[in-house]
């Protein structure tokens, strides 16, 4: 068999293939840009639920690799076994999942069978193919309410919803599966509030209809798509009343996944858990500013009712990533709003032409 991408590989000489399952998504495509620029050769695997074909086009033109994808489910295993037999996969980053936070409360069970469903299929054949490195897509949701900010990977897991549930169950798995395993590494990264877009303003997030997230309502808002941003409550027990996330721009956070994978060469232990996130933290009226600021936009947005299962504040404390992982996020809110507002434009004429 031949490996026709052998003669890439950037700086390494001995490239190695990394299967990243929802790769054609948000925080997957920005990824997938990222490991490309560091060697590594991703193996896009996304089934289009949720990310448009025409995502695997603009990574191209971002990459000089030529692109290799495959429109799979990850609970397709027969079709998944193929490409773990054609390709001599060293690592894994599991995306693929469903994020929808109002979502989940609606159709629990949705979230169970494609969250649950997938992490265990990609396991099956990672434990049937040797693949021992893997990368999980986590979330701050595990931590639920925290009892105090800024919260540290030693907190204890909890949630408020089905979906922040299937993650801190996926973290589990992953622990009791690579107990199972020898030699079976994993690092599960903790994701805050990504936002922003890649600077050339043609990878980001195209939510389907209306974005439940806030930075995807604000850009939709300021390009005409929605009548005005309504922010949920403004009379929470923080500075301005409204709540504080932690938000951490994709190309940063994709960055993270790339040291992770590095890591797993080696690492000092079989799992380790990490927070990606600013350290910073940043109020829903603070991100009007930001983006009226950066943009010279101006926003139209009312107060409205808090919304359910909204936390007051939270935010990472950094510095296991910043020692352990060798991490730290270097872009700033500012560029995030600059790169989401590029990209809504982006995405704007694009349509205007299709
Ligand atoms: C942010 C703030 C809203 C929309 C997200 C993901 C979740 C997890 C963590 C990864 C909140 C307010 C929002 C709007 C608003 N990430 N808001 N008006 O809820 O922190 O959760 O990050 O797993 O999956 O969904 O993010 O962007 O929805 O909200 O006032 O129209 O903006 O109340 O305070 P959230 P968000």
């Amino acid at each position: 068999m031949s490996f026709p991408f052998l003669i890439f590989g950037g700086m390494n000489n001995n490239p190695k293939y990394i299967l990243v399952t929802g790769g054609a998504g948000y925080i997957g495509s920005h990824t997938v840009v990222a490991l490309s620029k560091r060697g590594y050769i991703p193996i896009i695997i996304d089934d289009f639920r949720n990310s448009n074909r025409d995502v695997l086009e603009r990574i191209s033109a971002l990459v000089d690799q030529e692109l290799i994808h495959f429109s799979i489910s990850c609970q397709n295993k027969e079709r998944l076994r193929g490409v773990f037999s054609q390709f001599p996969i060293w690592g894994i980053i599991h995306f693929a999942a469903d994020k929808s936070v109002s979502e989940s409360v609606e159709n629990p069970l949705k979230y169970f069978d494609n969250n649950m469903g997938g992490l265990v299929s990609i396991l099956e054949l990672a434990s049937e193919h040797e693949v021992n490195n893997f990368v999980f897509s986590s979330s701050c949701t595990v931590y639920g309410e925290p009892k105090k900010i800024p919260v540290d990977e030693s907190f204890p897991v909890s949630h408020n919803s089905p979906y922040g549930y299937t993650k801190k169950v996926n973290e589990e798995m992953i622990e009791q599966f690579a107990a199972s395993q020898s030699g079976f590494k994993s690092t599960l990264l903790r994701y805050f509030n990504p936002i922003g877009a890649h600077e050339s303003g043609t990878l980001g997030e195209e939510p389907n209809g209306k974005p439940d997230n806030l930075l995807p309502y604000i850009t939709q808002t300021a390009a005409g798509i929605r009548e005005e941003l309504t922010i949920f409550g403004d009379d929470y027990d923080t500075p301005d009343g409204t709540c504080i996330r932690d938000y951490i721009h994709v190309v940063d956070l994709a960055e993270a996944h790339v040291e992770a994978m590095n890591q797993l060469e080696n690492p000092p232990t079989p799992i380790q858990v990490f927070n990606i996130g600013t350290g910073k933290g940043t109020s829903v009226l603070e991100l009007v500013k930001y983006f009226e600021k950066n943009t010279g936009e101006k926003l139209k947005y009312k107060i409205g009712k808090r919304r359910k299962g909204d936390i007051p504040a939270i935010f990472a404390n950094t510095e296991k990533a910043e020692k352990d992982l060798r991490w730290k996020s270097r872009l700033t809110v500012e560029d995030a709003v600059i790169d989401a507002w590029k990209f809504e434009q982006f995405i704007r004429n694009k349509r205007n032409r299709e």
